[in-house]
């Protein structure tokens, strides 16, 4: 399915259409099938969709909240995918504890990746060893990565969950993520994606000249579901042609 793209000016409306959408999606999943499962994205961009969704009317209860990715440092550590979304966002909401999916980031990575597949896997849809997400949040680095798929890592991966080690910008190395294997199973895959250094990169999601192995978010293509960009303006400044704003 053709990804949809939106531009927005400022990044406080890139939030606030992306808080729309979360709202929707999990009202809709809840009616239709009793819970909503998500996962969330680490990095910046969703910040001011988290401060959001703290006061939005959702039945917490029936949301189960996973994540695409986490860095093996302490939830108290400030670049904790987990602790950050813990801080704007889980303490603010009344979600029951054993709804929230955190990777054990105690253990050693390819423990920790391990266990974030059996967890999966207790949600698992028919015929599957992981759930169809209804919404898998993401981010993209400037560099293309996606999640914790980095530049000229396997495209190929047959697990749902692996451990990588990474080097960007001196953030934490020893990372655990799920695969294309799973967010290409998502209902709705939503990227949030905000700043001028990534202008490049998104054009290179776009065009024809760049392997997924180059940009590995080229690499997230739901099979039956929808992906969905909100990107500021400056992120979007080298797309051709340049989609007026919304
Ligand atoms: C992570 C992420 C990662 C992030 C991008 C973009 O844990 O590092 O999930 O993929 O989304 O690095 O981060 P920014 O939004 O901070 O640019």
């Amino acid at each position: 399915m053709k990804p949809t793209i939106r531009i927005f000016k400022e990044a406080n409306e890139l939030s606030r259409a992306a808080a729309e959408l979360f709202v929707a999606l999990a009202t809709q999943a809840i009616r239709e099938r009793g819970r909503f499962l998500v996962a969330l994205s680490g990095g910046s961009a969703p910040m001011g969709l988290y401060r959001l969704l703290a006061r939005k009317p959702i039945d917490w209860t029936r949301v189960h909240i996973f994540w695409g990715d986490e860095r093996l440092v302490p939830p108290e550590n400030p670049e904790s995918n987990y602790g950050q979304a813990r801080e704007v966002l889980l303490k603010h909401i009344p979600i029951p504890s054993e709804n929230i999916h955190r990777v054990a980031t105690e253990l050693e990575s390819d423990a920790a990746a391990a266990d974030y597949a059996r967890v999966l896997k207790e949600f698992a849809a028919p015929n599957l060893d992981w759930p169809r997400f209804d919404l898998v949040l993401l981010g993209m680095g400037e560099d293309g990565h996606t999640a914790s798929l980095f530049p000229g890592s396997p495209v190929d991966v047959t697990e749902p969950v692996i451990a990588v080690t990474a080097n960007y910008q001196g953030r934490p190395a020893q990372r655990v993520t799920l695969t294309p294997l799973v967010f290409n199973d998502a209902r709705q895959a939503l990227f949030l994606v905000a700043g001028a250094n990534k202008a490049v990169s998104l054009r290179g999601v776009f065009d024809d000249y760049n392997s997924s192995e180059l940009i590995p978010a080229k690499r997230i293509q739901p099979t039956e579901g929808q992906v969905t960009w909100m990107v500021d303006e400056a992120a979007g400044s080298a797309l051709t042609p340049s989609p007026s704003p919304k």
